[in-house]
């Protein structure tokens, strides 16, 4: 068990009947808003309208970024940043899913930045000290970025996705309603992407922390094993949203993970898809993990794979140590292509071997070697893409 600190600076508001706070809360923090959001779909759903009731309500004098990219651009990001500059802004506002709020992170950190673009600070050749202060409103279940510090933006020029720290938002408000119009495919991928977020940063990594956080990992693997087909299945559920909105949060909001041995192997591998084909971040990784689990099986990861199998998916604990964790993999494999209904190879998204060459080596840099379970060059990245084909 790794030493740590562990702190998480964001206030929640959960519920179907809290928006009325936001204006109390923008007051907060100034008068002059910078409304961050996506390609519409908060005004399809009419919480534009309810945000932009608060912002009157605050006295707040709004600018609006709209039409924030899923993998969210760093001309996007730049575009915000210039807003802020150019108006003295005090406040961003986000009011979407992980993209939107990503982008409102990286806007909030450019916009101290005496540079003109934030791909300086994601390759670490600019640095801030202060941000913006970020309010959320999220709209889907996925990511954990309205209450952790990542922020993760897309260079389409040349085909890289990467991140920075920065601050968690200040506050953010997570109304279960707003998620009721999420689509099945995205519900399917988000629930992914909690779960990966588990796996990949904690229980599938090596060396383990404490016996309580692997079990309240199971407890959060197990929400969305239950919950996540009752909200594919029966979208104004709203049980199974709120299930699934607090399962997201608390899935990356450090609580989980302080103390292990951070791998991040699937998302390495999934961030190269994004960038070279623009994928839905959760797709993907629902695609990689059961082949990454498959490729770095072998007698010593397989107690945590079988135990997951038992304990989250319901795989009978009389079975052989290899037999149980093989079939933790296959129930894992089930649950996201059978019961979620996303498709389960690369090729059903478009994508062929051109790239993973290079994906690979990408996937490995800077050191040549993604750390986790079992160690993987960029050869062993190249076989488990070819697995997913
Ligand atoms: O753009 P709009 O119109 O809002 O539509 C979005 C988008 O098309 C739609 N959507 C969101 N809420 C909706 C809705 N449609 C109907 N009703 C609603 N209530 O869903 C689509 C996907 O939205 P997006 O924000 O991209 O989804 P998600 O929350 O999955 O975010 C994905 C991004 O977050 C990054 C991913 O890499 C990806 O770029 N991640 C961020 C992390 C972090 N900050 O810590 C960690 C994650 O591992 C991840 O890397
Ligand atoms: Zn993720």
């Amino acid at each position: 068990m790794r030493d740590f600190i562990f702190e998480n600076k964001t206030k929640v508001y959960f519920g179907k009947d809290q928006l009325h706070h936001l204006h109390e809360e923008i007051s907060r923090f100034g008068n002059k808003v910078l409304l961050v959001y996506g390609g519409g779909s908060i005004k399809k759903i009419g919480l534009y309208d309810k945000v932009i009731a608060q912002l009157k309500e605050a006295g707040a004098e709004v600018f609006e970024l709209a039409g924030v990219e899923p993998n969210p651009r760093h001309t996007t990001v730049n575009k915000g940043a210039t807003i802020c500059k150019k108006e003295d802004i005090d406040v961003l506002l986000a009011v979407g899913g992980g993209s939107t709020i990503d982008a409102a992170k990286g806007i909030a950190a450019a916009a101290k930045y005496d540079g003109d673009d934030v791909w300086d600070l994601v390759t670490g050749k600019g640095h801030v000290t202060e941000r913006l202060p970020i309010i959320t409103v999220l709209t889907i279940a996925a990511t954990g970025s309205e209450m952790d510090r990542g922020c993760v933006i897309s260079n389409m020029e040349t085909n890289e996705k990467s991140g920075f720290f920065g601050e968690s938002p200040a506050v953010s408000f997570l109304d279960p309603t707003n998620t009721f119009s999420v689509s099945a495919y995205q519900t399917a991928s988000g629930s992914a992407d909690i779960m990966s977020h588990i796996f990949d940063v904690a229980y599938f990594s090596k060396g383990g922390c404490m016996d309580m956080l692997t079990r309240v990992q199971e407890e959060v693997l197990k929400t969305v094993v239950k919950y996540a087909p009752i909200a594919v299945k029966t979208p104004d559920d709203y049980e199974a949203r709120a299930n699934l909105m607090w399962a997201a949060s608390w899935a990356l909001n450090d609580f989980l993970y302080d103390g292990y041995f951070q791998a991040t192997v699937c998302h390495a591998m999934e961030h190269e898809l994004s960038a070279f084909y623009d994928i839905t971040h959760g797709h993907g990784l629902a695609i990689l993990t059961p082949r990454w689990l498959t490729y770095v099986l072998d007698e010593e990861n397989a107690p945590i794979i079988k135990r997951f199998g038992v304990n989250v998916m319901g795989v009978d604990e009389s079975l052989p140590l290899m037999d149980g964790a093989k079939a933790a993999i296959d129930a894992l494999s089930a649950f996201f292509f059978d019961t979620l209904s996303l498709k389960s190879r690369l090729s059903d998204l478009g994508i062929d071997e051109s790239n993973f060459e290079i994906m690979a080596k990408k996937a490995c840099a800077p050191e040549g070697v993604l750390y986790g379970f079992t160690n993987l060059t960029p050869k062993d990245v190249e076989a488990i893409y070819r697995m997913c084909l």
